[in-house]
């Protein structure tokens, strides 16, 4: 590992995003040991004009106990919160970066990087329309200049452009100013441990390498499931809608890890070369394998307008055109307000064929990943019913987390995703050739329905969502088995 000093930047410190999720992945990689004292110094920043104690105070209530005891973790608070720095100055001018640059090269040289590099990571927690003047500042006034080599790091956060034009012009004026292997697009997803495990699932097991393609699998579902509503983020979400939210980024990811081919290597550049192919091989999406939705009351948030038109829920086809996935449809479904909250992948098995057993209505094959809550894998299968009779049941081959890994956390997207970023490893971030694709599949579409072409169906907040979503799922051969 790379030694020397560290200085992780978090810009928009006061805002949501950072208190939320940036600080308290900083704090669990530092009490796990990843960001050790004598190295690591952490600056926030944002154009509120409050004090180093302000900032820590804002950012203490955040960092739950979660693990180990209550007295160490106590110490552990206040040791980490020592380590941060608050710099204010605004998005778009010199000044405030220049005494950033100050503060940091005052640490790095106390710190005594003479010993090794200096890294610099800049963490935007900010809305991507700072971005370019941001990113621009970063590199006029605070890149790493050091001559002991190091590096200079951006981690951004979607949304990424709005449409593919808006995401290029984006990607244009960063690309300017960083490298690709300097631009980390975070798309937290790909940090959560079932995600990860996709991977592993597809090609280190014997049994699926043969099942895993058309002549096998009928269709595949891809689910996002929320029981709450926009909760206060009414303005924002009514500027993207589901298919932005969470269709066109986290679920596309999850449905590239699904059906890309084996990579060459586990190199990062590897696995994102075959993710690209899975995403230019997706057929344009067709309206009538479309289906949106909106809670009702959604628009009573007084920041979301009374006529708009966007969907608070989405269930579309999409086709992948390849030797593998002719013919299969990928069927995703996201929607918020509804009457549980999960995430899930579900690959379904066609019929067996000549069933002797009579028993294909009691249920497919199934194979199944959650992702959340209660991470688990598992099978179902058709087994004989135990007793004297020669009956079928289906059944399940069960591998749930909690149980099977007792005792052992797991960690958050943002911690590992940090860490990633802090080791050079942009294996799970979103390259732009495929930020690029993603956008070209969704954007015919999204254009349709902010033209007001599509309207989405009103549905009661708690229930399962308008039944014509659960229709178009059926009419593309999925068949709803029962129990788990
Ligand atoms: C975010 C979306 O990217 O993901 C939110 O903007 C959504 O609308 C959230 O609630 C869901 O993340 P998770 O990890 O709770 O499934």
């Amino acid at each position: 590992p790379e030694t020397g000093c560290l200085s992780i930047i978090v810009l928009g410190a006061s805002g949501d995003l950072a208190k939320k999720k940036t600080f308290p992945a900083l704090f669990n990689l530092y009490r796990q040991g990843f960001l050790q004292p004598n190295e690591v110094h952490i600056f926030g920043y944002a154009r509120t004009k409050i004090s180093d104690e302000d900032l820590r105070w804002c950012i203490c209530g955040y960092l739950a106990p979660g693990r180990g005891a209550s007295a160490e973790h106590s110490e552990g608070v206040l040791e980490f919160l020592q380590l941060i720095k608050y710099v204010c100055g605004s998005y778009d001018t010199e000044e405030g970066f220049r005494s950033l640059e100050k503060i940091i090269s005052e640490h790095e040289v106390a710190k005594n990087s003479a010993e090794g590099s200096s890294r610099r990571l800049f963490y935007l927690a900010l809305p991507p329309s700072v971005y370019p003047s941001v990113c621009k500042m970063i590199k006029d006034c605070c890149t790493n200049k050091s001559d002991l080599g190091g590096w200079t790091r951006i981690v951004v956060e979607k949304p990424f452009g709005k449409d593919l034009a808006s995401a290029e012009e984006l990607s244009s004026q960063i690309g300017e100013l960083f490298d690709e292997a300097q631009i980390y697009r975070i798309d937290h997803y790909l940090g959560k441990e079932l995600v990860q495990n996709l991977l592993v699932l597809r090609f280190a097991n014997r049994f699926f390498l043969p099942l895993w393609n058309r002549d096998n699998i009928d269709n595949v579902q891809i689910v996002f499931r929320e029981d709450f509503g926009t909760e206060g983020r009414g303005g924002y979400f009514d500027e993207y809608g589901i298919i932005r939210d969470i269709i066109q980024n986290h679920l596309l990811q999850v449905l590239c890890l699904v059906a890309m081919e084996k990579p060459v290597s586990l190199k990062s550049e590897h696995i994102r070369d075959e993710k690209v192919k899975v995403l230019q091989s997706v057929v344009p999406i067709k309206d009538e394998e479309v289906v949106l939705g909106q809670y009702e009351g959604y628009t009573d948030d007084s920041t979301v307008p009374d006529n708009s038109n966007t969907p608070t829920l989405a269930t579309m086809i999409l086709r992948i055109h390849n030797e593998r996935w002719e013919g299969v449809p990928f069927i995703l479904k996201a929607g918020k307000a509804l009457n549980s909250r999960k995430a899930e992948i579900r690959v379904q098995f066609k019929d067996v064929p000549g069933d002797i057993f009579r028993c294909q209505k009691q249920g497919r094959n199934e194979f199944v990943i959650r992702l959340q809550p209660s991470e688990a894998i598992y099978m179902k299968l058709m087994v004989k019913q135990p007793g004297l009779e020669m009956s079928t049941v289906q059944s399940e081959l069960d591998l749930s987390y909690g149980q099977r890994y007792q005792g052992v956390v797991i960690p958050e997207a943002y911690e590992r995703l940090i860490l990633d970023t802090i080791r050079g490893d942009q294996q799970h971030f979103v390259r732009r050739d495929e930020l690029k694709a993603a956008w070209e599949i969704f954007t015919p579409l999204l254009h349709r329905i902010d033209n007001g072409e599509f309207k989405p169906i009103p549905y009661k907040q708690g229930s399962g969502g308008p039944v014509e979503a659960d229709e178009l799922s059926e009419r593309a051969g999925y068949v709803q088995t029962h129990g788990y």
